[in-house]
Parts: C-alpha cells; sequence; structure tokens
C-alpha cells in the first residue's frame, strides 16, 4: 500500500508488534476511527533523546484519565517503546508520534459494557525544525474565532476544530490562525501563542481553553533564567492586535515569531528582541542534549 508523503519501509507500532506502515491496520469500528475516542502525543527527538519526555508522558497520563481509559503501559513501559521506535528512525532529529485509542467494539456512543483492549500505536518520522528562513522571516496569521469544544487541555484526537483552523489559514495563504474564545485569545490550530507588551511576556493561562503545551511550562522556565517577567492572564483581542510580538510554541515549531496579524505587521513587522533571547535560550538547550 502506497501511503502519500510516508517512505514505505516506516516502521510504526501497533498493539505489541513492528511492522511497515502499509502492513499496519486497524479495524473499522476502532473507536479512534468511528468516534475520535482516543488521543496522542508528539515527542520532538534531538539527537536521538526524547525531548521533554517525561513531561510529554505525564500529560499522555492526564489526557488519559480525563477520557478514562486505563494506560496501556506503564512509565518504563512507554520509555522503551519510545527507545524501539527511535532506533528505527531516518534521523536522529525526529518526532514520536503515540495513540492510544478506547479499541475495537460495537458502535454505541457509550463506553463498551465488557473491558476491551485499548489500540495503541507509535511512529517516528524525521523531524526538520524550523531552519533560519522561517525563524528570520517569521510567520504570518490571522485571527479566528475559536469554534472547538470546550475540552482543548485534552490531547484529543478528535482534531476537527483544528483541522479546518488550520486549512482556513492555508486558503487566507497565510502559515497560521491564531484563535479568540468570545474575543480573548486561546491558541493556534497547533501551537501555544504568547505575546509581549511592554517588555513582558504573557500568555493565556493553563484552563480547559487551550492545551497546555509542554512548551508552555518550558517558555516559563525560560524567562525566568532571562530574567523576563511572565505572566499567564485572559488577553483581549485588541491587546494581541497591538501587541510588540507574538510568538507560537510547539514540539515542531519550536518557538517562532508572528510578524504579521490580519495582512498588518506585529510590532516592527520583524522578529522581535524577546523572541531573540528566548530562541536563543531553547537552541542552547536542545544543543546541550
Ligand atoms: N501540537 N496547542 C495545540 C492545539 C497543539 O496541537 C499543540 C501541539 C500545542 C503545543 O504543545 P507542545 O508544546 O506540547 O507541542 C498547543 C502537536 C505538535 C501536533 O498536534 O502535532
Amino acid at each position: 500500500m502506497i501511503i502519500p508523503g510516508m517512505a514505505s519501509d516506516s516502521q510504526v507500532y501497533l498493539n505489541g508488534e513492528f511492522m511497515q506502515i502499509g502492513e499496519a491496520k486497524i479495524s473499522v469500528l476502532d473507536r479512534g476511527f468511528i468516534f475520535g475516542d482516543g488521543i496522542y502525543e508528539v515527542v520532538p527527538v534531538y539527537n536521538g533523546k526524547p525531548f521533554r519526555i517525561a513531561h510529554h508522558l505525564d500529560r499522555l497520563d492526564r489526557s488519559l484519565a480525563a477520557i478514562r481509559i486505563a494506560n496501556p503501559h506503564d512509565r518504563a513501559g512507554w520509555l522503551a517503546l519510545i527507545g524501539q521506535l527511535i532506533e528505527r528512525s531516518p534521523s536522529p532529529i525526529c518526532m514520536v508520534y503515540l495513540q492510544v485509542t478506547r479499541g475495537v467494539a460495537k458502535r454505541d456512543h457509550g463506553f463498551p459494557k465488557e473491558p476491551i483492549a485499548p489500540t495503541v500505536f507509535g511512529m517516528v518520522n524525521a523531524m526538520v525544525p524550523p531552519g533560519k528562513a522561517q525563524r528570520e522571516q517569521g510567520l504570518s496569521v490571522i485571527s479566528l474565532p475559536d469554534e472547538r469544544w470546550l475540552h482543548c487541555e485534552i490531547k484529543s484526537v478528535s482534531l476537527l476544530g483544528n483541522v479546518l483552523a488550520k486549512q482556513a489559514a492555508t486558503d487566507a495563504g497565510v502559515d497560521d490562525v491564531v484563535m479568540f474564545r468570545d474575543g480573548y485569545l486561546s491558541e493556534g490550530s497547533s501551537s501555544n501563542v504568547w505575546v509581549v507588551i511592554g517588555g513582558k511576556l504573557l500568555a493565556p493561562p493553563k484552563n480547559n481553553l487551550i492545551l497546555e503545551g509542554i512548551r508552555y511550562g518550558l517558555m516559563g522556565e525560560l524567562a525566568e533564567q532571562i530574567g523576563l517577567p511572565f505572566e499567564a492572564r485572559k488577553l483581549s483581542k485588541q491587546e494581541v492586535l497591538a501587541a510588540d510580538e507574538i510568538m507560537v510554541t510547539s514540539a515542531t515549531k519550536e518557538v517562532l515569531p508572528v510578524v504579521r496579524i490580519d495582512g498588518r505587521p506585529v510590532g516592527s513587522g520583524k522578529p522581535g528582541p524577546v523572541y531573540a533571547r528566548l530562541r536563543e535560550r531553547y537552541d542552547a538547550l536542545i544543543a546541550s542534549l
């Protein structure tokens, strides 16, 4: 089976076995397929080492607990699986994708009455961290109302709202969106959003309206290291549009500056000085792995 964009010899993990991606099959009754009833993680790997793995596995635990799926592996089990995926990586810089769904059962919205085995899937793909051009040119975004559900803190595979938001950006010829719920900043289609106002780093509070990115905690730590004041609070659209700097963070984007929003420049229209300092710290941390 040919899968666009995937090398046919890519090895994936499915329910206890490694196999070529084209051989990996799940039932049409898998509740992940039928209902989006599952969760996932994306772990960046540098120099063959998973970055902030304990944080990712803690979030995996939280997501599973939130949707009441018993964690199929203990910490050592996940670490072993991730290690085996990394061994199969085409590159020492890669991303490990993990997904757990509730499993296979007759279609019924309620949880199956009898216990069923969850479906556990893992894959590893080469990751190309943002290059010089992206770092120097920054991203253009549009603002969009956040039309997703009210449990964005769960890293759910039900991502239709995120998918449609990202496609709206593509259709508008920009890189991504920055979403606002009831006029207040939430996040990007697959990233957390940061703003700098008057020398202070700001982000929306951690609650059910955003995914707590693993880089959310990390940015707080980096800000402290460089003596940059940081506050988590509600941020109105007006404040965001007038901010000195805007940034996004995610496993694959790392930290990137946003230089245009809704066709207007952010601050000077160039990546700002706070971004530069945080980016320097992020790079140093990765280089030390
Ligand atoms: N997405 N918010 C959303 C909605 C996300 O999907 C992501 C990451 C983040 C940032 O989280 P982290 O710093 O842990 O990557 C915030 C991943 C990369 C994805 O879905 O591919």
